[in-house]
């Protein structure tokens, strides 16, 4: 990374403590690598509303996950709330986002961030208990199936304070630093919150590992980061493709491939220099390509063939060596590495996952991640737990909840005539938001027809927040039915939760 990208990259730097809200969506792709999630959308089976309407837009490596629906494979799906105050009507994306995994067939995790929200954000356990009461209770009331998925609180999870503690043998606190700007004033209960939340986030791997989706706001993005790299520093083995004895990232690999499916009709056997050749006629200024040539160049006339290759990070020799043996298609082993050859990337990285797991060794695959967009609050601005006016939680008295509508902000002009010839900006209204994200849920004809009746300025803003107001009122007191029904669960669940409480 050259200076420049460097200081770039800190001007945009995500803080998942802070109260920023995301400026520019587009900087998340090209800074930090985050995918557009539209290109996913015709390949998933009954895309739900946050889907559809591009309030889920980027992930990592979701792709794997529309594999594990489409072909029944098994997969996760987990996220975690901090019960800094009771879920507002933000959170409910996130319980819906979980729902629908599990219904698609992941096994479902929910969990509440309570030592986070002690250590980074200093709540008393007394507060802490009764939101993360309302947190369970929200989730069970938007579908959260509790025979097939787990709760728990991260407190009362040995499990995930025993892998926290394994991770932190594998970081240290420069890269927390240079990741979340820590300062030498902070806490070391802070830091050992982030430590919980990448062991929250590999908990589901535990037992089997197995591709998790982690659906989230894009502020806790590095978090994902984090603990994509110690899932992979925890690996016995690492699997990667190559076409000769340097190593290649994502990228360079995708060049690579390219240039050998031209030449290899061509010519039998290639060279590294034969693919310098012909990168260097067809990019003849891609910056991409400076460090690539530099590989090939050094490689020259070594043999150009694409292989599956195995890197040894941390097992023994003789380990290393009993998995070649298991290996029976041709392959050439070396010390610290091995290279097959005819073979596929899948096939193989299954043998290795599976002996890894033989052998004691975590196996982990990199988590994977969803980003959907927060809610504006009704103040403008953030959706803020600690802005009362700014959110609606789904606790709130209807009556409330239909009058913070009434009040809200929204992207109208400045006179009803202005917004007859102008329409209204729904792009920057929350009210329009609460009909997308929330209140239109199945009904995506509602939603677009709100849209184009502002825009074109037959709709105005008194009567669209009457009409959402109302609808927020029902939504309100059907919600809080549903809590009422499943509150019985909860006594349940605590007894499950807490078993040293039953004793
Ligand atoms: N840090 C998250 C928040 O601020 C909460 C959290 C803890 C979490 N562990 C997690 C989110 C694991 C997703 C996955 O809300
Ligand atoms: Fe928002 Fe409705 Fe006004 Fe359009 S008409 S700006 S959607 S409140």
């Amino acid at each position: 990374m050259n200076n420049n990208s460097r200081n770039d990259q800190k001007e945009i730097s995500i803080d998942p403590w802070g109260s920023s809200n995301i400026e520019d969506y587009d900087d998340l792709f090209n800074h930090f690598g985050i995918s557009k999630f539209e290109h996913l959308l015709p390949d998933i089976p009954n895309p739900n509303h946050l889907m559809r309407r591009g309030i889920i837009f980027g992930h990592r490596g979701y792709q794997s996950i529309v594999e594990a629906i489409n072909s029944k494979n098994p997969f996760s799906v987990l996220s975690g709330f901090m019960p800094t105050g009771d879920p507002h009507i933000g959170h409910k994306m996130v319980f819906d986002e979980i729902v629908w995994h599990q219904k698609q067939g992941a096994k479902a995790y929910a969990l509440i961030a309570d030592l986070e929200a002690h250590a980074a954000r200093g709540l008393s356990w007394n507060d802490i208990d009764g939101h993360a009461k309302n947190y369970i209770l929200g989730l069970l009331a938007s579908g959260f199936d509790l025979e097939s998925g787990e709760l728990y609180r991260q407190s009362s999870n040995r499990r995930v304070q025993d892998l926290a503690f394994e991770l932190g043998i594998e970081t240290n606190f420069s890269e927390m630093q240079s990741i979340y700007g820590f300062s030498d004033n902070t806490e070391l209960s802070h830091l050992q919150s982030v430590l919980t939340q990448a062991a929250d986030i590999l908990y589901p791997q535990l037992d089997q590992p197995q591709p998790t989706i982690i659906p989230v706001g894009p502020d806790q993005d590095p978090h994902l980061r984090l603990t994509r790299d110690l899932a992979s520093r925890l690996r016995l083995f690492s699997v990667t493709e190559a076409y000769a004895s340097f190593e290649s990232n994502d990228l360079e690999l995708i060049y690579l491939k390219q240039a050998f499916d031209k030449l290899s009709s061509k010519k039998t056997p290639l060279n590294c220099n034969d693919v310098l050749e012909l990168l260097e006629n067809e990019n003849p200024s891609d910056e991409n390509l400076i460090a690539l040539s530099t590989k090939l160049q050094s490689a020259s006339t070594e043999v150009f063939s694409p292989r599956i290759r195995i890197i040894n990070h941390r097992a023994t020799s003789q380990l290393f060596g009993e998995l070649a043996s298991r290996i029976s298609e041709e392959k050439q082993v070396y010390k610290e590495h091995m290279d097959i050859f005819n073979s596929s990337y899948m096939a193989i990285d299954d043998i290795v996952r599976e002996f890894e797991i033989e052998h004691g060794g975590y196996a982990f695959y990199p988590p994977l991640s969803l980003y959907h967009r927060f809610m504006s609050g009704l103040t403008g601005g953030k959706m803020s737990s600690s802005i009362p006016d700014s959110h609606i939680s789904l606790f709130e008295d209807p009556e409330s909840g239909y009058k913070k509508v009434k009040a809200s902000t929204t992207g109208g002009r400045e006179s009803a005539k202005i917004q007859r010839e102008m329409g209204g900006e729904a792009d920057k209204c929350p009210v329009y938001e609460l009909y997308a994200y929330l209140l239109t849920q199945e009904d995506d004809s509602y939603a677009q027809r709100v849209y184009e009746e502002c825009t074109t300025g037959t709709r105005l803003c008194g009567d669209c927040k009457e009409e959402a107001a109302n609808l927020m009122r029902e939504f309100l007191k059907d919600y809080q039915q549903k809590i009422k029904e499943v509150e019985p669960l909860l006594e349940e669940l605590t007894l499950r939760t807490h078993p040293e409480d039953s004793d």
